[in-house]
C-alpha cells in the first residue's frame, strides 16, 4: 500500500542540493527525511539547516526512502542512480543525466529494472514563458519550429572552476559550458523542435583556459529531423553575463523567444510574433546588471524546481513517467555527445541514438 507521505532523502549535500530540500519542505504529501554526502561535516550541517537526519551514502537507504534527489557531481550519477534504484527508490537526478551516453542508457535500464520512475532536473521547463512557447507550437499558433537559436552568455570567476576539485576537468566534469549551462537550453530546444540529427560545432577556452581544460565557449549549428536548423552560442567568458536566450520561428511564420537576465531570474517571453497578437520586450530591462553570485543564482532557480519536483513527485504517486524522464534527458546528451565529436573532427556529425545500451 503507497503511503500518504512520502519520504525523500538528498544525496550531495552542495550548492543545488537546497533547491531540492526547499521544495521537500514546501510541498505537501513529502518529507525530507535524511541526507547523505561523502563529506560527513556537509551532511551533518545540511541535516542541521534542513531538518534531516545526516547519514553516509551507504546507510541513506535504512531511512525507509520513497524517492531520492541525486545531486552530486555529474561523474557520479550513475553510480549514485543505480544504488538508489537498486534500493528500491524512485529517483530525481540532478542534469546532465551523465556526461556520456552509455552512463545514461545504463541509469535508465537500472530504473526500469527495479521499477523505479527516473526523473532529470531540468527544471526550466517549468518556466511559464517556456510552456507558453511549448504550448504555441502544439496548438499550431507557431506552426511546426524550423528556425530555433540559443544564447547563453554568462559570466563564471575562474575561481568557479577551481573551488570545487571535480570542476573543469574535462574527465570529471564530460565538458564544459556545453555540458554544464548549456545544457538547459539545448533541452528546451529539442523540446521545441523535436529529434536533432546532426550537429556542427566548434569551442575554445578564451579566459578560464588556465583553470580549465574544457571549452569556456562554443557555437553550433543543430539539424532536426523535421528539417529544422538552429543555432547556438554559449559562453562562461563574459563579464557581465548577458543571461540566456531561446528564440522559435514555426512553419506559419511566426516566432517567438524568452530571455532569462540577469541569470538565475524567471525567463521572460520577450518577443511573441504572432500575427495579431504582436509584443516586444528588450532583453536587458532597463540595463545590464551586475552579475549575481552563483550562490544567488542557484537559489533563484528554486522556485522551478519546486514546480519540477511536485510534478516528479505527482508522478511517483500516480506510478506514470515524469515529465522529464532519463531517456528523455539523454536526448540533450546526444547533441552534446555530437558536438563535441564535431569540435573535434571539424565536420558535422550524427547525433547518436541517445538510448542505444553500451558496454562503454
Ligand atoms: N538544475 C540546475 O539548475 C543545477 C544547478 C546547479 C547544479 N546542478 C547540478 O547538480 C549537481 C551538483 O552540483 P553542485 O553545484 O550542487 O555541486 P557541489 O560540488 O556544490 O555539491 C556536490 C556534493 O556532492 C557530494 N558528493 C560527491 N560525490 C558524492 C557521492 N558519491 N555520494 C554522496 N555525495 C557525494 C560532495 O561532497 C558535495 O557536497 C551537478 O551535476 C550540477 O550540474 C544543477
Amino acid at each position: 500500500m503507497k503511503r500518504a507521505v512520502l519520504r525523500a532523502g538528498v544525496i550531495g549535500c552542495g550548492n543545488v542540493a537546497g533547491n531540492h530540500a526547499a521544495a521537500y519542505r514546501d510541498l505537501p504529501g513529502v518529507e525530507l527525511v535524511a541526507c547523505a554526502d561523502v563529506d560527513p561535516d556537509r551532511a551533518g550541517r545540511f541535516a542541521v539547516r534542513h531538518g534531516a537526519a545526516a547519514s553516509g551514502p551507504d546507510d541513506l537507504f535504512d531511512h525507509g526512502l520513497d524517492l531520492v534527489s541525486v545531486c552530486t557531481p555529474h561523474p557520479t550519477h550513475e553510480a549514485v542512480v543505480t544504488r538508489a534504484a537498486a534500493h528500491g527508490a524512485h529517483v530525481l537526478c540532478e542534469k546532465p543525466i551523465a556526461t556520456e551516453l552509455g552512463a545514461a542508457a545504463r541509469m535508465v535500464a537500472a530504473c526500469e529494472a527495479a521499477r523505479v520512475r527516473l526523473g532529470v532536473a531540468f527544471q526550466r521547463r517549468f518556466w511559464p514563458a517556456a510552456r507558453r512557447i511549448r504550448a504555441a507550437i502544439d496548438d499550431g499558433t507557431l506552426g511546426v519550429p524550423v528556425l530555433g537559436h540559443t544564447s547563453v552568455l554568462l559570466h563564471r570567476d575562474t575561481s568557479y572552476y577551481t573551488a570545487d576539485a571535480w570542476r573543469g576537468s574535462r574527465a570529471a566534469d564530460g565538458g564544459g559550458v556545453l555540458m554544464t549551462q548549456a545544457i538547459h537550453n539545448i533541452d528546451l530546444l529539442q523540446w521545441y523542435m523535436g529529434e536533432a540529427v546532426e550537429v556542427s560545432a566548434a569551442h575554445a577556452a578564451f579566459r578560464h583556459g588556465e583553470a580549465t581544460e574544457a571549452e569556456d565557449t562554443a557555437v553550433a549549428t543543430v539539424r532536426f529531423a523535421s528539417g529544422g536548423l538552429a543555432t547556438l552560442a554559449a559562453s562562461t567568458a563574459l563579464t557581465p553575463g548577458l543571461g540566456t536566450r531561446v528564440l522559435v520561428s514555426g512553419r506559419t511564420g511566426a516566432s517567438a523567444g524568452l530571455t532569462e537576465y540577469p541569470e538565475g531570474t524567471e525567463a521572460r517571453i520577450d518577443l511573441w510574433a504572432v500575427p495579431g497578437a504582436e509584443t516586444s520586450a528588450p532583453p536587458f530591462g532597463t540595463g545590464l546588471a551586475a552579475d549575481p553570485p552563483l550562490s544567488r543564482i542557484n537559489g533563484a532557480l528554486a522556485p522551478f524546481h519546486t514546480l519540477l519536483i511536485e510534478e516528479f513527485t505527482d508522478a511517483v504517486r500516480q506510478g506514470r513517467e515524469p515529465a522529464v524522464t532519463g531517456r528523455e534527458a539523454a536526448k540533450s546528451l546526444a547533441i552534446l555527445t555530437a558536438a563535441y565529436a564535431s569540435a573535434a573532427s571539424g565536420r558535422p556529425e550524427p547525433v547518436p541514438a541517445p538510448h542505444e545500451e553500451t558496454t562503454a
